[in-house]
């Protein structure tokens, strides 16, 4: 496949580029002030594959059912090491000690006590489910080219490694003349029980020309056989480092610190077509418009915020917890909320116990977010919100918004949600940016 890139590298800003003749003789940039846009191509996992949410226009209930198992794994495995870490718990999270699922590593006092090791096991394969925003990714010296999922709801980066042969491309260590190794090891636990482990190493890591260098990275040395339909030949995380299960600095947070980019700031366009964007470095104005809408990030594991939701544009749940996560495809609320939320939507009625809403398909209806310090309204687009028939025939709908309890209590604002708007990541003032796609 072939990917434009558009490279805007040492396009200084301007407040960094124009001093002003009263402060004497110009002032130079601290670094060199770098954004780049990355052009992201929605790769659905495709019909007949694993992922696929619906087939024909119906909807595909095995697959959506995995697609919440998936995302229970990610938040609880996610909260887990934001509590290892921080010390703190994110909210409705309770610690659920697992044996079985420990992996090796620096034991220190608080948690040693516990019995915990400060690493633990986490599946990392299903942190894509159906839609997926991948782009090129480099690693290396010479560059080893690979498709990367850009994914806001985790924060490491791993890629298959050169021992690995299951059709995507892979990492060679002694192909780099800037590897280094390091005595991490890296655990992941599937879902069916199986477990892999890969080591850990620094390389270079390179996004449309901006480059990371001794960036740590996982090179997974057993990959499980569900990976292999999956479009993306890995993950790059782009949530805070303290829901790394490397326990490392991500990627994005190493170029700033290396003085890369300019800001500590990235968005994502997910564009209603087959034209996302990544921004690094900053916010495209040409892919917004109006005001942005920022809001505090509540918990800096995830981009957890706060706001509301809302029904044909009357509130449903008020003061809620939102997750911001490019790589989940739906909206999840916990169950009790799903419920005040369907309650206000006319027709709605659970499917079955799939943890799935469905709809008289022709009532129209629409679901909207609004976040701490704002009223306005975000509307999702209705195409995103539809999944499909329940079944051939049926005037029923699936909803885009299902109910699930991730260990966290927590909506999920996925690819349903992100799609329909700019979404600005902010790091520097620790804030999440919501904008109307222009
Ligand atoms: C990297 O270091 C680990 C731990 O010391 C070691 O087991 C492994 O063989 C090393 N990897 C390579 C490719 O040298
Ligand atoms: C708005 O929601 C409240 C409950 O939150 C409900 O009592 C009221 O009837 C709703 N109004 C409309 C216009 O749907
Ligand atoms: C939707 O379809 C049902 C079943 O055919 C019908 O009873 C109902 O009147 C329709 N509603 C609208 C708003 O068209």
């Amino acid at each position: 496949m072939h990917v434009h890139l558009s490279l805007l590298a040492l396009a200084a800003p301007l407040a960094l580029a124009s001093p002003s003749p009263s402060d004497g003789p110009a002032r130079l940039p601290p670094h060199p002030a770098a954004h780049v846009r990355i052009p992201l191509t929605k790769r659905s996992s495709g019909l007949g594959t694993p992922r696929a949410f619906s087939h024909n226009g119906v909807a595909d209930v095995d697959n959506l059912k995995q697609a919440l198992k998936s995302a229970t794994r990610k938040f609880t495995g996610g909260a887990e090491r934001y509590y290892m870490r921080t010390g703190k718990e994110l909210p409705g999270f309770k610690l659920v000690k697992d044996v079985t699922n420990l992996a090796t590593g620096v034991v220190d006092g608080a948690l040693g006590a516990l019995g915990l090791s400060k690493r633990q096991s986490q599946t990392l394969t299903e942190y894509s489910d159906g839609l997926l925003w991948a782009g090129p990714v480099s690693i290396g010296t010479p560059a080893q080219e690979f498709v990367i999922n850009f994914d806001t709801g985790s924060s490491d980066f791993w890629v298959p490694d050169a021992s690995v042969s299951n059709g995507h491309s892979t990492y060679s260590a002694s192909a780099s003349s800037t590897w280094t190794n390091t005595t991490d090891h890296f655990s992941i636990s599937y879902g069916d029980g199986s477990s892999v482990n890969g080591p850990v190493y620094e390389d270079t890591i390179t996004v449309a020309g901006l480059s990371a260098t001794k960036q740590h990275f996982a090179s997974a040395t057993t990959v499980s056989a569900s990976f292999t339909d999956d479009p993306g030949d890995g993950v790059l995380g782009m949530g805070y480092e303290s829901i790394s299960n490397i326990g490392e600095k991500p990627f994005f947070n190493t170029l700033f610190e290396q003085g890369v980019v300019s800001q500590n700031v990235f968005s994502f366009n997910l564009g209603k077509e087959d034209a996302g964007e990544l921004y690094l470095g900053g916010s495209d104005a040409a892919r917004y418009t109006g005001d942005i809408t920022y809001t505090p990030v509540t918990q800096q594991g995830y981009w957890m915020v706060k706001g509301s939701a809302y029904v044909n544009h009357n509130a449903s749940n008020t003061d809620a917890n939102f997750i911001m996560d490019t790589g989940t495809t739906l909206i999840i609320a916990p169950p009790t909320e799903a419920a005040a939320f369907f309650k206000q939507v006319p027709t709605a009625r659970k499917w079955g116990s799939s943890g799935y809403y469905m709809y008289r398909c022709n009532r129209s209806w629409s679901a909207s977010f609004s976040f701490d310090g704002s009223d306005k309204q975000f509307t999702v687009s209705s195409e995103f919100m539809n999944l499909g028939l329940i079944s051939e025939g049926s005037l029923w709908c699936v909803a885009g918004l299902a109910a699930q309890n991730i260990g966290v209590d927590a909506w999920i604002l996925g690819d349903v949600f992100l799609r329909s708007v700019y979404s600005i990541y902010d790091f520097d003032l620790n804030r999440v940016g919501v904008a109307d796609l222009a």
